[in-house]
C-alpha cells in the first residue's frame, strides 16, 4: 500500500478525453474502472488525476490473499488492550482520498464485495468488527484497474461488481504519442524513440504468433533509459525489451531478428 500526495505534476499525455471523463466522474461521485494492458499508463493516469483534483492517493496492489481486513482494518493487540486500526480503504473513505485498487481481479470475491456499498448512493463502509458505519467524505473516489487480456479465462469480475463502475478503456498510445512519452520519460533522442516505437509495433504484431505479453510503454522507456545511459542500443533491446517478454526460444529469436532489422 502506498500513499502519496504529489507535489509536482505527474507527467501524463492523454490519448483522448479521459481526463474530462474522469473529472466528471469525480464530481458526480462515480467510481471508475480503468481497463488496459500492463504498462499502458493506468497508474500514471490516476497519479495525474489525483494531482489535478488535489486529492490524496491511496494505492492498494490486489493479490489473491488480500483479505477484507487488509482493506478495512483490524484490532491490534497492545500491552494495554486492543486498539482498532483503520485499513487503507477506511482511511481513504474518512480522508476523502482517491483509493486505487490495482489489478482488482486478483482480489478474492469476498474482498471485492466490501466495495459495493461504497460505490452506490450510500457511499458507506460498514465495519463489522466495530459496528461503525463510515460515511465516505466528499472527495472519496474509488478507482480500480483491470487488465482484460490477463487470465481472462480464469478470473473475471462479477457483473454485479462491474456494473458499479464507469469503465474507461486505455491502451498503448498511438505512435506519435508513444514517441513523445518515451522522450519525456527517458530523455532519449528523436531517432531512438522513433526506432523503439517501430520495433514495438513489429513485436506487438507477434501476438498472433503466440506472444502472450507484448512490449508495454513501460518496457520501451526502460530500454530507452539503458540506451541513453551507455548500453549499446541492441543490447538494451535484448535486456530491456525482449528478455522480459518471453522465455520461448523461437519467439525470442524472432524478436531478436526484429531488433537487428530495426537497428542496423
Ligand atoms: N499516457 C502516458 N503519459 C505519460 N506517461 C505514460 C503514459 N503511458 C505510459 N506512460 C509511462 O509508462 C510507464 C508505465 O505506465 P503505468 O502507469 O505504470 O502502467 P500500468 O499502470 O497501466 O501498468 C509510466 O511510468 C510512464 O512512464
Ligand atoms: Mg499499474
Amino acid at each position: 500500500m502506498t500513499e502519496t500526495a504529489a507535489q509536482a505534476e505527474p507527467y501524463y499525455l492523454p490519448a483522448g478525453n479521459e481526463i474530462d471523463i474522469f473529472e466528471r466522474c469525480h464530481e458526480q461521485r462515480l467510481a471508475v474502472m480503468l481497463k488496459g494492458p500492463t504498462g499502458c499508463g493506468k497508474t500514471r493516469f490516476v497519479e495525474h488525476m489525483a494531482w489535478r483534483l488535489k486529492r490524496p492517493l491511496i494505492t492498494i496492489a490486489c493479490h489473491d490473499d488480500l483479505a477484507a481486513s487488509d482493506l478495512i482494518g483490524r484490532f491490534l493487540i497492545r500491552h494495554d488492550g486492543t486498539q482498532w486500526q483503520d485499513g487503507p480503504l477506511t482511511r481513504a473513505a474518512r480522508e476523502g482520498a482517491i483509493c486505487y485498487l490495482d489489478e482488482v481481479v486478483e482480489a478474492r470475491q469476498d474482498t471485492v464485495v466490501i466495495l459495493h456499498a461504497l460505490t452506490d448512493h450510500r457511499r458507506i463502509l460498514p465495519i463489522d468488527k466495530t459496528g461503525e458505519i463510515v460515511q465516505a467524505a466528499p472527495g472519496f473516489q474509488l478507482v480500480v484497474s483491470y487488465n482484460p487480456g490477463y487470465q481472462r479465462m480464469l478470473k473475471d469480475l462479477k457483473p454485479s461488481t462491474r456494473q458499479r463502475f464507469v469503465a474507461m478503456d486505455l491502451d498503448f498510445p498511438g505512435a506519435e504519442q508513444e514517441m513523445e512519452i518515451i522522450r519525456q520519460e527517458s530523455g532519449t533522442d528523436h531517432a531512438t524513440a522513433h526506432a523503439l516505437v517501430t520495433l514495438a509495433h513489429r513485436i506487438r504484431s507477434l501476438r498472433d504468433r503466440g506472444l502472450a505479453e507484448v512490449p508495454s510503454t513501460r518496457l520501451l522507456i526502460a530500454t530507452a533509459l539503458l540506451a541513453k545511459n551507455g548500453i549499446p542500443v541492441k543490447e538494451a533491446c535484448y535486456a530491456g525489451l525482449i528478455s522480459p517478454l518471453s522465455d520461448d526460444e523461437s519467439l525470442v529469436s524472432a524478436m531478436r531478428d526484429l531488433v537487428d532489422a530495426t537497428f542496423l
